[in-house]
């Protein structure tokens, strides 16, 4: 099947055709500046341009960052408060006018990741964290998604926010070194450890291809890899989860 994968994040919107049976992108990917401020209606418009642009009119897999609750967003970390009880694939499904799927969007390329990717075939607790303007997480257990881990937001025992110490926004904004940003991140990562002891943890997000620079200061039991699809994860994993949800409506 063939489906338009989105992935909205805190700083851009990436998009492509996605064929579901082999989790390739069949279009290139094109990525657009998330508008400012980030309201259900600017990043609606962006969304209905995207669409058009693609002369699109099948099915949209969008992974969004926030808690998405049966159709509906719970939270707004990096994005305008008011999505915050929004039935976003409504909402988002009137503004494209395509049938609209939303996932949190960590979820959603972890979804990519344990099908086609660095988790495929792996039983038992995998965390895997996306790094971009939040930290986002997704936990599978067996193969199966525990929905909506908002690990990102766990206060460190130095008393602050995970993703407000060692997102890749931070990194960039405080324009710390590797090995500086790669301790902090170490911190996260052996907090995450102690709390849910993971068999594998998968790196998603911008910084995943520049593993080797910080992995020496990595010091958790588990294994830490890069996702194979690096930054595309989101993008994949929004149109799989759009799949689906289409084959459980049928
Ligand atoms: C949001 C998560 C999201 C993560 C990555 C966090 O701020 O709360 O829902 O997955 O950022 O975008």
């Amino acid at each position: 099947m063939q489906v338009l994968g989105i992935d909205v994040g805190g700083t851009g919107i990436k998009v492509a055709v996605v064929e579901t049976t082999t989790g390739e992108m069949i279009t290139e990917r094109v990525r657009v500046p998330t508008p400012r401020p980030a309201t259900p209606e600017a990043i609606g418009a962006v969304l209905k341009e995207l669409v058009t642009e693609h002369k699109w009119t099948g099915p949209v897999g969008i992974g969004f960052p926030a808690a998405i609750q049966r159709g509906i967003a719970r939270t707004a970390a990096n994005v305008h408060k008011s999505f915050i009880g929004l039935p976003i694939a409504e909402f988002f499904s009137a503004q494209t006018g395509c049938r609209v799927f939303v996932a949190n969007d960590a979820d959603a390329a972890g979804m990519a990741e344990m099908r086609f990717g660095a988790g495929k075939g792996n039983a038992g607790v995998v965390l895997i964290i996306t790094i971009g303007t939040g930290l986002g997480t997704a936990v599978f257990i067996d193969g199966h998604l525990l929905p909506n881990t908002e690990l990102g937001h766990v206060y460190l025992d130095n008393g602050v926010e995970a993703e407000r110490y060692a997102s890749e926004a931070v990194r960039v904004t405080k324009g710390l070194k590797w090995k500086e940003w790669g301790k902090r991140f170490d911190h996260y990562l052996t907090t995450m450890e102690a709390l849910l002891w993971p068999d594998l943890i998968i790196l998603g997000g911008g910084v995943s291809d520049e593993l080797h620079k910080f992995s020496p200061m990595i010091t958790t039991k588990a294994p830490v890899i890069a996702a194979s699809f690096l930054n595309q994860a989101g993008i994949v994993g929004a149109a799989l989860f759009a799949e689906e949800c289409l084959h459980r409506d049928k």
